[in-house]
């Protein structure tokens, strides 16, 4: 049995990148304003750091007006929404997106559906999940994720998906309800598996394309996964391993890599897949929210 390919989110994503910068120059150059992304970040959550570090360099290489604003642990609810007020009404600003999670004395909801649908870049207003789950998805923004695993799915296996059976192992509002609109869009038969599935290996099994967003570490194993399957591996999961005596932190997904190498057809490694994806379509959106302003 051959080894699947390994789908390469960096170089797709570097890819990706050019043409943003070729568009943003263009944009600029006929005397538009350049694409402008407000990252929000509050607290002092480490992976959300690296996170935000990560979207404000791109947004730089990309030739973005990149703002940041670091509001404190404690900030209130009113001091944020203002901040949203502000960004909401800044010509400036073209792109608004608040890192989750949030503090728990903050509301998720009221703070993410405060962003004008104009600006979400997330996807994550109402007005954007309506038009994605209603297979309007002109108009809209989609979820970063999902967009970004959507074409690496679509590289794999072209953009018709029908006949093929699509199974998502999550039901998140922000990675798993999502990419089931879109794999429904494309004609793909779609399962969506959370824990209270009943025997999850079995549904897994028979999947063309799987998609893990569960958050735990290596879950799916190679006898989960059809022969030949396209696997999406959207876990960030930081395990103790053991090198040489010696304890370190390593970043795995959620599909145990080593054994699902040897079944799949394709799969997308952790890191280097979903995750380079995930933040050049926050530049997709932000750059088309401009091309729209
Ligand atoms: N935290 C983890 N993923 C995301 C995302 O896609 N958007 C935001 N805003 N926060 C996140």
């Amino acid at each position: 049995m051959t080894q699947a390919t390994t789908i390469d989110g960096k170089a797709m994503a570097a890819e990706l990148s050019a043409e943003i910068s070729a568009a943003t120059a263009k944009l600029v150059a006929n005397g538009k304003t350049k694409p402008g992304l407000a990252v929000v970040i509050i607290g002092e959550d480490p992976a959300s750091q690296v996170y935000v570090r990560n979207k404000k360099r791109t947004a730089e290489a990309c030739g973005f007006n990149s703002v940041q604003h670091t509001l404190a642990e404690n900030v209130t609810q009113e001091e944020v929404l203002a901040l949203i007020d502000d960004l909401n009404t800044d010509p400036a600003i073209h792109g608004i997106l608040v890192q989750l999670p949030i503090p728990a004395h903050l509301d998720e909801l009221t703070v993410t559906q405060s962003i004008v649908p104009e600006k979400d870049v997330d996807g994550f207003h109402f007005q954007n999940i309506g038009m994605l789950t209603s297979g309007n998805t002109d108009g809209a923004f989609v979820p970063c994720t999902p967009a970004g695993c959507m074409l690496m799915i679509e590289d794999q296996l072209g953009k018709d998906l029908s006949g093929l059976n699509a199974v998502i192992i999550g039901r998140s509002n922000i990675v798993g309800k999502p990419i089931a609109s879109l794999l429904l869009k494309a004609n793909a038969t779609v399962t969506i598996c959370h824990s209270r599935t009943k025997d999850l290996p079995q549904v897994a099994r028979n999947a063309d394309i799987l998609v893990a967003a569960v958050g735990r570490p290596q879950m799916v194993k190679g006898d989960w996964i059809k022969p030949g399957a396209v696997v999406i591996d959207v876990g960030i999961n930081r395990i103790e391993v053991e090198v040489d005596g010696e304890k370190k932190m390593r970043l795995v997904g959620d599909v145990d890599f080593a054994e699902a190498v040897e079944v799949a057809g394709a799969i997308t490694p952790v890191p280097g897949g979903v995750g380079p994806m995930t933040i050049v379509m926050l530049m997709s959106n932000t750059l088309q929210s401009a091309q729209r302003a």
